[in-house]
């Protein structure tokens, strides 16, 4: 058994420059989405400075409940128990009590990491949900959903001046204050996120719903050899099934984007959704798409 390290020889600190990339690598957030948010390292206080570990946090809208955030924390296997993801739950604990936050919330795949399950339900965590990866087709969603948005326009379902639009062709601004408002992060952060997607190769595989001049959604996802993954999507509250809509919009979005994906040589699409989504479980199950991948989602609740 190691023994626990003494807190004044851990150095825990907001990750700055390179140590960024460092914390991203080591907390396997690949995600385009993973460099929203608050990142911290943790490091020995001795002049080698090893890393120990990375913490990771990032605020999540939730318009009907008390604010929550979401945190992601790892300890260098070679470290883990001595008391490092103590410390550094302590730190997101102080931090999201900071913020404003009453809840914390951490996704962990059990096969990769028991520890972690483990770890949250020692610290008193409760596991709340299931958030589940989804694999299928991208043609046989094509197929599916061409029918369905034939229906939807016929029976004027779809407002005539929905479209989809380009990222780079959309009011940026507006689209990351959507996401921030209803799904994670600040406006700045997510603008900073977006202009840093406009640059890259796959620029246009990232598009924003449009009604007349507003933003109604932003679907975040790309093509990578045939692989379509679709990391965020996010409605404003009235296209959503809970705020009165038919659900048009979620599969309009999906639809265009998959087609696009398609164009671009997409035979897989993954997508994942947590387990009280009824809308998109529904559609997956609608779609035959098989489950690849089913992580615990804890969540534990703050004292003020
Ligand atoms: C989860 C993780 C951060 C824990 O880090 P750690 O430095 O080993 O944690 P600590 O040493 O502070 O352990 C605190 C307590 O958690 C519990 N715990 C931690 N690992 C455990 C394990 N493998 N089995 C059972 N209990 C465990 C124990 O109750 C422990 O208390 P103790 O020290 O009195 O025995 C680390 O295992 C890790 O990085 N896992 C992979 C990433 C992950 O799963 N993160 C999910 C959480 S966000």
């Amino acid at each position: 058994m190691n023994d626990r390290i003494a807190p004044e020889s851990v150095h825990l600190r907001p990750a700055e420059g390179g140590e960024r990339r460092a914390c991203r690598m080591l907390l396997q957030r690949g995600d385009r989405l993973g460099h929203l948010g608050e990142l911290w390292i943790a490091t020995t206080a001795d002049p080698d400075s090893q890393i120990l570990g990375a913490l990771s946090l990032l605020t999540l809208s939730r318009t009907e409940a008390a604010s929550a955030v979401l945190v992601s924390g790892r300890v260098v296997r070679h470290w883990r128990g001595r008391g490092i993801g103590s410390l550094l739950l302590d730190t997101a604990i102080a931090a999201t009590r900071h913020l404003g936050g009453r809840a914390l919330l951490s996704q962990v795949d059990p096969a990769a990491d028991p520890d972690g399950v483990a770890f949250l339900a020692a610290k008193g965590f409760e596991r709340t949900e299931f958030l589940t990866t989804f694999e299928v087709a991208t043609s046989r969603v094509v197929e599916s959903l061409a029918p369905l948005i034939d229906r939807l326009r016929q029976s004027d379902r779809i407002p005539s001046d929905a479209r989809m639009v380009p990222l780079r062709h959309a009011p940026l601004v507006a689209a990351a204050r959507l996401h921030a408002d209803h799904l994670a992060g600040t406006t700045q952060g997510v603008s900073e996120t977006l202009n840093d997607l406009l640059v890259r190769d796959d620029a246009d595989d990232h598009a924003v719903l449009m009604i007349g001049d507003e933003v109604h959604g932003l679907l975040i996802g790309n093509t990578v050899d045939g692989v379509t993954v679709v990391d965020a999507e996010v409605l404003s509250p009235e296209s959503r099934v809970s705020g009165g809509s038919s659900g048009w919009a979620s599969i309009f979005m999906l639809a265009e984007r998959l087609e696009w994906g398609l164009s671009r040589g997409s035979r897989i699409t993954r997508f994942s959704c947590v387990s009280g989504n009824r809308p998109t479980r529904r559609l997956a199950a609608r779609l035959g798409a098989q489950p690849i991948r089913e992580e615990f989602v804890f969540s534990g609740t703050i004292d003020r």
